[in-house]
């Protein structure tokens, strides 16, 4: 069924494609429609950051911004969803056309710059939502906030969203927001990640409930800056990481149709970069902080691969587009 579905969207550019599908999922779900995509998976909980998620497979950020189809999310069977980014004021994003396929490598190049309806909006759409399971919100800085002042936004999302989510991501890795990747190195990241672990105490407080903070980072770092990074998350007591976002190395794709497009390149392609920066990853952290592997994983066996190399939950984005809903099922039997 998804494949003459997926057809149809691949006749058409690509963020259309993706909006229309939102629409009709934000339209369908809760109702006797959403059988379509309803899938029942086998339990395999697996506990991490001080929570049980029913399966290890979630739904990576940036599919669904605003989080307006949440219940659709979860009744596909993912073990936790993840929406955002979202920004503590609405912003349109770069120009069009900013979302490209490459079906030759089951890749998407992406510069969609933080495009969302603001954080109230998003806060606003899961109140409504009926979902019950394990919901990440991912929060990052908008465009127009200098980069000495990111700290500023990333406290405006935390404090709005924190008695809404199971955990926060704090989103400082995508390629398509100038400046954003600075604050995963040096001073700019250990002034980050204090003041929101001081803020996160006093939520807790306020909030009676301890609501853990994660942290991405992108698959562009080299070992010495791993290291750095695993350090400073490991001494700011930082709950999570998520490894990988998209990269910004074409030579994963060079010669493909759209390969020379501007932003973060997702998918099968990203797989063994990911991987490779999510086991030098684990290697430094040596268990102290759970790692959510994202990044090309496309199979159970890429899925299983990250696993094995210490990732203890995993993210699909890309692959979703390119294979359907089944993924889920293949991955979490697989595993
Ligand atoms: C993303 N990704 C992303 N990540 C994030 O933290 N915030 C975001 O807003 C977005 N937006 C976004 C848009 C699009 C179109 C794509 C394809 C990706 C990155 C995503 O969550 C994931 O980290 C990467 O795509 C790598 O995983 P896959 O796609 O290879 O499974």
């Amino acid at each position: 069924m998804y494949s003459i579905i997926q057809k149809c969207l691949f006749t058409q550019d690509a963020e259309w494609s993706h909006d229309f599908t939102i629409n009709w999922l934000r339209r369908t779900q809760n109702t006797p429609l959403s059988f379509i995509y309803k899938q029942s998976i086998a339990a395999k909980p697996v506990t991490a950051f001080g929570i049980t998620f029913k399966n290890p497979v979630g739904l990576a950020a940036g599919l669904d911004k605003n989080g307006e189809c949440i219940d659709a999310f979860g009744a596909m069977g993912f073990g936790f969803v993840e929406i955002g980014t979202v920004t503590p004021k609405a912003q349109a994003g770069n120009d069009k056309p900013r979302m490209f396929r490459l079906p030759k490598g089951q890749a998407i190049i992406n510069r969609m710059g933080f495009n969302n309806k603001g954080v109230d909006n998003l806060i606003a759409n899961v109140k409504k939502s009926k979902y019950d399971g394990v919901l990440g919100i991912n929060i990052g800085k908008n465009k127009t906030t200098p980069e000495e002042n990111a700290l500023d936004d990333y406290l405006i999302c935390l404090r709005k969203v924190y008695n809404y989510a199971s955990y926060v991501t704090v989103n400082i890795s995508s390629p398509n927001t100038p400046g954003l990747r600075n604050l995963q190195h040096g001073d700019a990241l250990e002034t980050l990640l204090q003041g929101l672990k001081k803020e996160q105490k006093l939520l807790e407080v306020e909030h009676g409930k301890y609501v853990p903070i994660l942290v991405k980072i992108a698959p562009d770092l080299s070992d010495k800056e791993i290291v750095d990074m695993s350090n400073s998350l490991i001494n700011a007591e930082i709950d999570g990481v998520i490894a990988t976002n998209t990269t910004l190395d074409r030579d994963l794709v060079a010669g493909q149709q759209n390969a020379e497009e501007m932003g973060g390149l997702s998918g099968a392609v990203l797989q063994a970069k990911s991987q490779a920066v999510a086991e030098k990853l684990c290697k430094e952290i040596a268990g102290r902080i759970p790692v959510i592997g994202v990044g090309g994983i496309h199979s159970g066996s890429s899925a299983k691969e990250r696993i094995e190399a210490g990732s203890q939950l995993i993210q699909v984005y890309s692959s979703l587009i390119y294979k359907g809903p089944s993924l889920i099922k293949e991955i979490v039997n697989s595993l």
